[in-house]
């Protein structure tokens, strides 16, 4: 679940409160947490190549911008990446199903990066087994090697959706550049059977505390919060900032069912939801961690197709998630979705919107392991 500014306005019952306060527009001015945002500004900027694809794939899509990634430079041409398992999401994603594919989403990012720069990227997917806490993938830099891939020129402008949608169709031609990376469902009764599930899953996540609750322990509120904390679900800006400082915006009345605010939340992405034109699906034929990091390559350009196609792109992951509320949910979106054997990877709302805000990011050296060695 991420809860976007405005459902956190909601949430907490509404923005008229900064309007009294005297001195608003310094305090508006001054609440963007720039600390938070530098690494999109960092990206590419770096002497050694590793550290520069690194740099943009850190800018990768993944689960409730946990950031797993770890990464350690060898000698002069490799890196080792392995998934931080103290960053685990143990209830939504039980399997680190999830968070794999966000490492499937990085490692497609950062090749492409290594691309542009001319660096082809030998990856080696688990190099020693996939046991949890095992690298997920060892990658040696090719220089020469490397040709650049038209869809990298979307990485800067990529973002996760995380609002509603306009009401307008997708249509197939519109939606024809995305067709290679997922299934896109505009219109039939796939399209409304999704949208249902989608919204049901949605409740059952908002009606099952421990599920709700991994979220609100992940909201970072206000500037100092979320420079402090850059991942997690960002709850920043000034009117939420100021209803904080006023103690009318705390993490007790978001984690309340019955708060009133909570109840609005719910239902604004509920109307997300309903209000989503289209859907994407995606599939893979096992689900093996390999299949897992194919899945999230997939997605990673689906995001950038989507955004060259001027489409946004929101994932909806609560019906494929492996906790027993979900159960049933999950079996009718496998029965009616999927081959037998196979697994539906992501799920994803797909529309037209104003481009949402870049998301906070953990600078490159507080992911890099030997990063004095090799600085
Ligand atoms: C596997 C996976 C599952 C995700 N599930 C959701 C989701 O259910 N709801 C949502 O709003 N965002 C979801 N996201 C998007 C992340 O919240 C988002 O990538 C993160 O906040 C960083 O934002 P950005 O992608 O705009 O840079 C998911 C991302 C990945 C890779």
């Amino acid at each position: 679940m991420v809860l976007s500014r405005r459902k956190m306005l909601a949430l907490v019952g509404g923005g008229t409160v900064l309007a009294a306060g005297a001195g608003a527009a310094g305090f508006v001015a001054t609440r963007t947490p720039n600390d938070a945002l530098a690494p999109w500004d960092l990206a590419g900027g770096y002497g050694d190549p590793r550290k520069n694809a690194l740099s943009y794939a850190l800018l990768a899509p993944n689960p409730h911008n946990r950031q797993p990634w770890v990464a350690e430079l060898v000698g002069e041409d490799r890196l080792i990446l392995t998934r931080d398992l103290a960053l685990d999401l143990p209830v939504t994603d039980p399997f680190g199903r999830q968070l794999t594919i966000g490492m499937g989403c990085f490692i497609e990012l950062m090749e492409m990066a290594a691309q542009e720069a001319g660096f082809g990227v030998e990856t080696t997917l688990f190099p020693e087994g996939d046991a949890d806490g095992a690298p997920v993938a060892a990658c040696r830099f090719i220089e020469g090697a490397g040709a650049p891939d038209p869809l990298f020129a979307h990485a800067m402008n990529r973002r996760s959706h995380k609002e509603a949608f306009e009401p307008r169709a997708v249509s197939a031609a519109a939606a024809a550049p995305l067709t290679p990376y997922a299934e896109i469902v505009v219109d039939g009764p796939r399209n409304d059977r999704l949208r249902m599930l989608a919204h049901d899953a949605w409740l059952i996540e908002a009606a099952t505390p421990a599920a709700w609750q991994e979220s609100i322990d992940l909201l970072r509120i206000g500037k100092a919060e979320i420079n402090a904390q850059p991942d997690g679900i960002d709850a920043g800006g000034p009117m939420l900032e100021a209803l904080a400082l006023l103690g009318l915006f705390t993490r007790e009345a978001a984690s309340d069912p019955d708060n009133p605010g909570t109840r609005s939340a719910i239902e604004e992405t509920q109307n997300a939801i309903l209000g989503a034109p289209a859907f994407t699906l995606s599939r893979t034929r096992g689900n093996s961690r390999s299949d897992q990091i194919t899945a999230g390559r997939d997605w990673l350009r689906l995001n950038l197709a989507a955004t060259g196609a001027g489409l946004a792109l929101r994932p909806v992951s609560q019906a494929l998630q492996e906790y027993p509320e979900m159960a049933e949910i999950y079996a009718a979106i496998h029965a009616e979705f999927a081959a037998p054997g196979e697994t539906v990877q992501m799920l994803g709302l797909l529309g037209y919107a104003p481009q949402t805000p870049r998301t906070p990011r953990w600078p490159l050296d507080a992911k890099l392991v030997n990063a004095r060695q090799t600085a």
